[in-house]
Order: C-alpha cells, then sequence, then structure tokens
C-alpha cells in the first residue's frame, strides 16, 4: 500500500492571476487583448528576445513557426526534419502547417536528435530543421545550425518543454530563427491550455500575429489586441481604411490567446524563478539518486557547457535486466508515483504515420526509448522526502528482481 502520493504534475495559481481572472469577467473582456500583450512583452523579456506572440496550445506554436516559411518561399508539401523521438505533437505541426516531416532518429545518451544523422536525409525540398529540447535537454545546437547555415535552413525549435534550459550561454528557444513554447498544464509556465513563439525578427511575429487570427491583412501590434475596432491606423491611410476583420492575406488559422489564460500566465510569470530553481534542485537529486542504479537504469547527464530545463525526469531500462519497463512503472504507480512512458518513435510507432511508409527499425534509439523509457514529474511540489521514497522504491524493486531472476 501507497504511503506517499506523487502526482506527475502540479499547478499554481497566484492570487494576482486570481485577481487579473476577476476583473476580466467583471468588465466582459476576455478575447485576447491588453493581458495578452502584457504577457507576450515580459515573455519575450524573459527569453531575452524581441518579440512573442501568444497561442492556444504549443502545437499552434510549433505549427505556426513553420507556416512563417511561406513567406520566405516554401511551398506545401517541402520538408522539415524532426527527431523521430519527441511527443507525437512536432510531427502533427509540421503535417498541420503544410509540410512533409522527415525524421531522424536520436542520440540514447542525450534523448535528442543525432546531428550525424541530419545531412543524410536533406533534399532540395528540405525548408527547416526542428530540433526538440526533450525534457529540457539542449539538443545540439551548434552542430545544427552549421548544417542549417551549410543548406540555407531554416531552424525552429520545439522548446515545448525546455524552460530555463541553457545551451554555452545562450537561452534555449531563442538560438535558432525562431522558438515554440507550449503553456500547457504540465510545463513550468502555464496559462492552462497555450503557447507562445519568440523570435527576434519583427517580420515573422508579424506574420504570426496574422496567422494566428485567420490570416487577416493586418498584424501590427494594436491592430491584433484591438481586432473590434475593424481598421488599422498604422497601415491604412484614412481613406483607404478598410475593415481589417475580413481582409485575409494568407491561409490563417484560429489559436489566439484570450485574456483569461493570459490572467494566469501573468501571475506564474511572477514566480517563475523560484519554480524553476525548486525544479532544477528536484531534477540534480534525482540524476544523483540514480547513479548508484547504472548498471540497470539509464538517465541524462546534466553537461558543464548546459544548464537542463527541469521538465521532467526521465529514465530508461537497459538491456538485459532481470525486469521490464512495465513491471518497474506498475511498482511505481503501486507506491504512489505517477509514471509516463518516454513517449514513442513518431513515425514507427504512432499508428496514424505509417501513410509515410517508415518500418520498424528504421529508428533504432527512438524505438528502444519508446518501448523502455519512464518519464516522472519533478514539479514545486516535490519534496525531499519524495525523492528519497522514489530512489527507495526503486532500489527494493530491483533487489527484488534480482533475487528472482539471479541468472540475468
Ligand atoms: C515536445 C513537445 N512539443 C509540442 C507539444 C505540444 O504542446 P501542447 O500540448 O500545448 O499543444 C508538447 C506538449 O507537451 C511537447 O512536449
Amino acid at each position: 500500500m501507497a504511503t506517499m502520493k506523487i502526482p506527475f504534475g502540479t499547478v499554481s495559481i497566484t492570487d494576482k492571476s486570481k485577481q487579473l481572472v476577476q476583473d476580466c469577467l467583471d468588465k466582459g473582456r476576455i478575447s485576447s487583448g491588453r493581458l495578452v500583450r502584457k504577457f507576450e512583452e515580459k515573455f519575450a523579456a524573459l527569453i531575452g528576445v524581441k518579440e512573442a506572440v501568444a497561442v492556444s496550445s504549443g502545437t499552434d506554436a510549433d505549427t505556426l513557426a513553420l507556416a512563417v516559411l511561406y513567406e520566405l518561399g516554401a511551398s506545401r508539401g517541402d520538408e522539415i526534419i524532426v527527431p523521430a523521438l519527441s511527443f507525437v505533437a512536432t510531427g502533427n505541426a509540421v503535417l498541420h502547417a503544410g509540410f512533409t516531416p522527415v525524421f531522424v532518429d536520436v542520440d540514447r545518451e542525450t534523448l535528442n536528435i543525432d546531428p550525424s544523422k541530419i545531412e543524410n536525409v536533406i533534399t532540395k525540398r528540405t525548408k527547416a530543421i526542428m530540433p526538440v529540447h526533450l525534457m529540457g535537454k539542449p539538443a545540439p545546437m551548434d552542430e545544427i545550425k552549421t548544417i542549417a547555415a551549410k543548406h540555407n535552413l531554416f531552424v525552429a525549435e520545439d522548446a515545448a518543454e525546455a524552460y530555463g534550459a541553457v545551451y554555452k550561454g545562450q537561452k534555449i528557444a531563442g538560438i535558432g530563427d525562431i522558438g515554440a513554447f507550449s503553456l500547457y498544464v504540465a510545463h513550468i509556465i502555464t496559462t492552462g491550455e497555450g503557447g507562445i513563439i519568440v523570435t527576434d525578427n519583427e517580420e515573422y511575429a508579424e506574420t504570426l500575429r496574422s496567422l494566428r487570427s485567420h490570416g487577416r491583412a493586418c498584424k501590427c501590434k494594436q491592430c491584433i489586441s484591438n481586432i473590434s475596432s475593424g481598421y488599422c491606423e498604422k497601415r491604412f491611410s484614412d481613406k483607404e481604411r478598410g475593415d481589417i476583420r475580413f481582409i485575409f492575406e494568407r491561409i490563417g488559422y484560429s489559436c489566439k490567446m484570450n485574456e483569461l489564460e493570459a490572467a494566469l500566465g501573468l501571475g506564474n510569470l511572477d514566480i517563475y524563478h523560484e519554480i524553476l530553481e525548486k525544479r532544477h534542485n528536484n531534477l540534480l537529486a534525482m540524476i544523483e539518486g540514480f547513479q548508484q542504479f547504472s548498471e540497470y537504469l539509464w538517465t541524462f547527464q546534466e553537461d558543464a557547457n548546459e544548464r537542463i530545463g527541469p521538465h521532467a525526469f526521465p529514465f530508461v531500462v537497459k538491456e538485459g535486466v532481470p525486469f521490464t519497463r512495465d513491471g518497474l512503472m506498475l511498482h511505481l504507480e503501486k507506491n504512489g508515483i505517477d509514471a509516463r512512458t518516454l513517449f514513442s518513435s513518431i513515425p514507427t510507432q504512432c499508428g496514424g504515420y505509417e501513410f509515410l511508409g517508415y518500418k520498424p527499425g528504421d529508428f533504432p534509439n527512438a524505438e528502444y526509448i519508446g518501448n523502455n523509457g519512464i518519464h516522472i514529474g519533478v514539479h514545486q511540489d516535490v519534496k525531499e522526502e519524495n525523492i528519497s521514497w522514489f530512489i527507495d522504491c526503486v532500489g527494493k524493486f530491483i533487489k527484488e528482481a534480482e533475487k528472482r531472476y539471479p541468472e540475468k
């Protein structure tokens, strides 16, 4: 019987958020407006970029980050390189944007795209690389940027899980041409549901504002946050003032963030650094606690030139050990520890991708992790005693397994 409960996630809603939500409700002002703009400005400052554009989900953030490519001459069906192992949304976003995902296997040590395999899949139709910083571990951005520069490719970072991640002194999501975060409840900054795209390029930001609002003609900051006026003073002279609500210049989406979501996000930003530090300490304590299991279980390490964004704690059952991933997960669940599998190889383990024609065995590392990986929460409500309980549980499980199958 479990004596402790360690849930996978938690959510912190501050008094400021509650107050802002109440204000919105009292004023009846709930669709995208002033609070969304404020949230975007604060978020951009946090990442150290010029622009942030808030949308309805992390999947929309990935999708729009790629849809910008049409302004740069891309055609529907062009190819985007993504890692085979990620949350399925990475692959889905490529398809939602109208492109073809081309998958590359990951490195088992880092969980991230293996840069040595990228050039093999570049064709005339390749337009971008979308690295994912899985579980907050920075992808090898130097190698990726070198390949991108050589082949004239755009780099869109899927930083959904990478809050607080730093690569060689640079904040993740601000290293490529554009970066995308998820603001879903499982993430370090949350608006409940939501996503946000960051970039230093003001033209991309204007396109993103149009894309999130059906492809509307005007993308200036004033208009999009005050679309109900229907007119744009910046873009149109008095004479030619049109009703910009119904001028559409590109194929867009409907994925604006609303004021209630921004209110939650604004409160979260106030406690961001506190949450980040707590989660990072939890992550390091788990990595440290797992050193003793290195014969049986693999986990990533934090390298000297990086800081892992503390999204969750991943570990993978090694080959030839006397237990299975599912047996270990069951044991954790019985002991009150919420555990999740470590995603899947999108092209070969997610049914919807069969139409692309990849075969099992094409992505051995992603598939191995898909069959043998686990992740658990490192969130701000996980306490020292929870971590000790977790490490003890794993230790006892391994001991029991060794007793049952000593020959293994
Ligand atoms: C790597 C990755 N990309 C994209 C997403 C999509 O985010 P959302 O669930 O907000 O659509 C997630 C979600 O957790 C994710 O982990």
